[in-house]
């Protein structure tokens, strides 16, 4: 598809290393708060928007999620639903996520299918990837351009490619990092942040709709930590300030909340497989060499042994302890490198909006209400 320098996609090796390298110190626990100007100027950016215009809810938590790892990435805000970036970003979406269930295309199986003519092609997948292309291209080379200009008139705010080519640029440069790296890695800050967080919001939008005792406890919540605006206490008043980084530890209940969303509703249920690269024994199985193997987080979120009433929705199972659940970001050495961000984009986020806004269910034309319904679209996750 030509994805080329993507962690998500590199093989284990001295690459994905580096790779890793790269996103580990950045986006480490300890690191992420140095993006919180970012996240907090992005999230009271997205209410106001969504003051003048509620009904696009939709498009400005899109902008929301997208800003934030531009910005980290090359540096730059994202101002209005307007930029062109926004639609690089939604195509790369539409490529990512419209392949089919991961690790099971023609080409998964057997993989010299990629050079099947067109006309000879049996596969939707493969005609995704070979439509995809110009997307992923893209989004990897126009925003790199415009910021390399800038780096070059020495006009560029700081950013993850500036950082990186920086130090390409030093006395003693790192030996294995090349300009591709660097390429390879903004991008994909940009590929695989932007459109989880976004999901993971809307997800958490959609719960506060259908849980209403559960919103009014976050306002609640919100209320005390901030203090209510006039007759507040009740949720249905903007509290009498808005949040800051400050405040999201006065808001268990709210991270609770986050946990529960991401518990019965996670992204990629499967999370990505991955190929064992030797033969293995696993509880007595046998996995041969060349597996494709499947994590499956959407069962144990809901494993009855580990979670009372898994299908009923819950933030307070956390206080019996119950465990948060384990595979929404994956596993292990490859589990996401992004989690801490994202879980800050969308605390912050979601504080900010419900010290602000009610979210009620749809009432249609026949005046019925409208219960909203999770869902997912099958793909790889966003
Ligand atoms: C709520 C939002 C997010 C969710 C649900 C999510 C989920 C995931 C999952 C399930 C994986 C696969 C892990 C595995 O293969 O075992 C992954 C990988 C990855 N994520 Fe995230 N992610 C989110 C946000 C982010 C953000 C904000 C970034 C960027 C800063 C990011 C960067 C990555 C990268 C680079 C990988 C590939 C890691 C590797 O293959 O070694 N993610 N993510």
């Amino acid at each position: 598809m030509g994805w080329g320098l993507t962690l998500t996609f590199l093989r284990w090796g001295p690459q994905f290393k580096l790779h890793r390298s790269l996103f580990q110190k950045t986006f480490a626990q300890s690191n992420v708060k140095s993006f919180r100007g970012i996240q907090l100027h992005e999230a009271r950016k997205a209410v106001r928007c969504l003051v003048a215009d509620p009904e696009d809810w939709e498009g400005i938590t899109h902008l929301l999620t997208t800003s934030i790892v531009f910005r980290i990435a090359f540096g730059h805000e994202i101002r209005d639903k307007t930029s062109p970036y926004l639609a690089l970003s939604a195509a790369a979406h539409d490529a990512t996520t419209g392949g089919g269930i991961p690790g099971t295309s023609l080409v998964d199986v057997f993989p010299p299918a990629r050079f099947l003519p067109e006309f000879l092609n049996p596969s939707g997948a493969l005609r995704h990837a070979r439509r995809s292309r110009p997307a992923i291209e893209a989004v990897r080379e126009v925003p790199w351009r415009a910021t390399l200009a800038e780096i070059k008139a020495g006009t560029a705010p700081s950013s993850f490619m500036r950082t990186h080519l920086a130090r390409l640029a030093a006395a003693a440069p790192p030996p294995d990092l090349t300009v591709a790296d660097v390429k390879g890695a903004t991008s994909t800050v940009l590929v695989a942040g932007g459109n989880t967080t976004w999901s993971t919001v809307l997800a958490c939008m959609l719960f506060l709709t259908k849980h209403p005792a559960v919103q009014r406890r976050v306002c609640a919540e919100l209320d005390a930590a901030l203090g209510a605006g006039d007759g507040g206490g009740s949720g249905a008043l903007p509290a009498a300030r808005l949040p800051a980084f400050d405040d999201l530890p006065a808001l268990p209940y709210l991270a609770r909340f986050t946990r529960e969303v991401l518990r019965v509703l996670p992204l990629n249920p499967l999370v990505i497989p991955h190929k064992s690269r030797r033969e293995d024994t696993y509880r007595g199985m046998r996995i041969p060499a060349g597996s494709v193997v499947f994590a499956n987080a959407g069962a144990m979120n809901r494993d009855p042994a580990t979670y009372r009433d898994p299908d009923v929705f819950d933030p307070d199972r956390y206080l019996r302890g119950e465990p948060y659940p384990a595979g929404n970001f994956g596993f292990g050495r490859r589990k996401c490198p992004g989690n801490f961000l994202a879980l800050a984009s969308v605390d912050i986020f979601l504080a900010t909006l419900m010290a602000v806004f009610e979210l009620k269910k749809v009432v249609g034309p026949d005046g019925e209400v409208r219960e909203p319904e999770p869902g997912l679209l099958v793909g790889l996750g966003g």
